[in-house]
């Protein structure tokens, strides 16, 4: 499968990524927070392509310019994502593309895919405690607070660490996609001088209240 979205597309990992890999995920800023070791080789990042990265709905973020990979983003089942029509998404990108909203974008696709073609009800996601910047994600993605778990152990890093889980139905995720796309008009309106500032921020204004009364920020 490849997806594609604005900047971006995400397709199947490939042994000939290893270089591009490597170099992102040797940084110790980027596994760790995510519970995995930095890749310590090329032949280390080979090994992570052949037995991890060839999972099932697993994909290279690719920048489209590039065509290179730049991070991964994926579905995986676990003690979060137990049923068949559930999934648990997961992701990390290289340091040098923090901060230009790429997995947020990545992810909006990666829900689309799971609800409309995988006929998944349900996808979780997860952040160990401190972890700000995938907390951050997973607020703007619309995700809804689950619980807090204590003692969870990280095998990968010898560590116990303090989890928190979010969670998207089907249903809140229909209402999130909604209210972006009205507001992705409302902008489009507002350039194009179809609509004055005045008329955008009362119909934004509404919209807000709209998007509260439904509980989607
Ligand atoms: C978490 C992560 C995937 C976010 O991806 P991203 O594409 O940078 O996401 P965004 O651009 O939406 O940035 C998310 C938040 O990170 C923070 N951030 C952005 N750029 C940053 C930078 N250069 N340095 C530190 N923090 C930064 C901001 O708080 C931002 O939130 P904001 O939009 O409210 O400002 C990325 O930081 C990453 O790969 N981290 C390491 C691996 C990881 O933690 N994976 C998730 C495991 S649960």
């Amino acid at each position: 499968m490849i997806l594609e979205t604005e900047r971006l597309i995400l397709r199947p990992w490939r042994e000939d990524d290893v270089a591009d890999l490597y170099i992102y995920a040797s940084d110790p800023d980027v596994g760790p927070p995510a519970g995995w070791p930095p890749h310590t080789s090329v032949e280390n990042s080979l090994e992570i392509i052949r037995t991890v990265l060839s999972a099932p709905e697993t994909y290279a973020v690719c920048l489209k310019e590039s065509c290179k990979p730049i991070g991964s983003i994926g579905f995986h089942r676990n003690d979060l994502a137990e049923q068949d029509d559930e999934y648990e998404l997961g992701y990390w990108i290289g340091k040098p593309f923090w901060g230009q909203g790429l997995i947020p974008e990545a992810s909006r696709e990666m829900l689309r895919y799971a609800f409309e073609d995988l006929g998944m009800n349900r996808i979780w996601c997860g952040y160990y405690d401190g972890n700000e910047k995938s907390r951050r994600v997973q607020e703007k993605l619309g995700f809804v607070y689950q619980r807090r778990t204590e003692g969870i152990e990280v095998s990968l890093l010898g560590e116990i660490r303090t989890g928190h889980s979010n969670l998207m139905t089907k249903e809140r995720w229909q209402k999130v996609e909604l209210f972006r796309q009205q507001k992705k008009l409302l902008d489009t309106f507002l350039q194009n001088g179809a609509i004055s500032r005045a008329q955008y921020d009362k119909s934004l204004g509404d919209l807000r209240e709209l998007m509260e009364m439904h509980g989607v920020e």
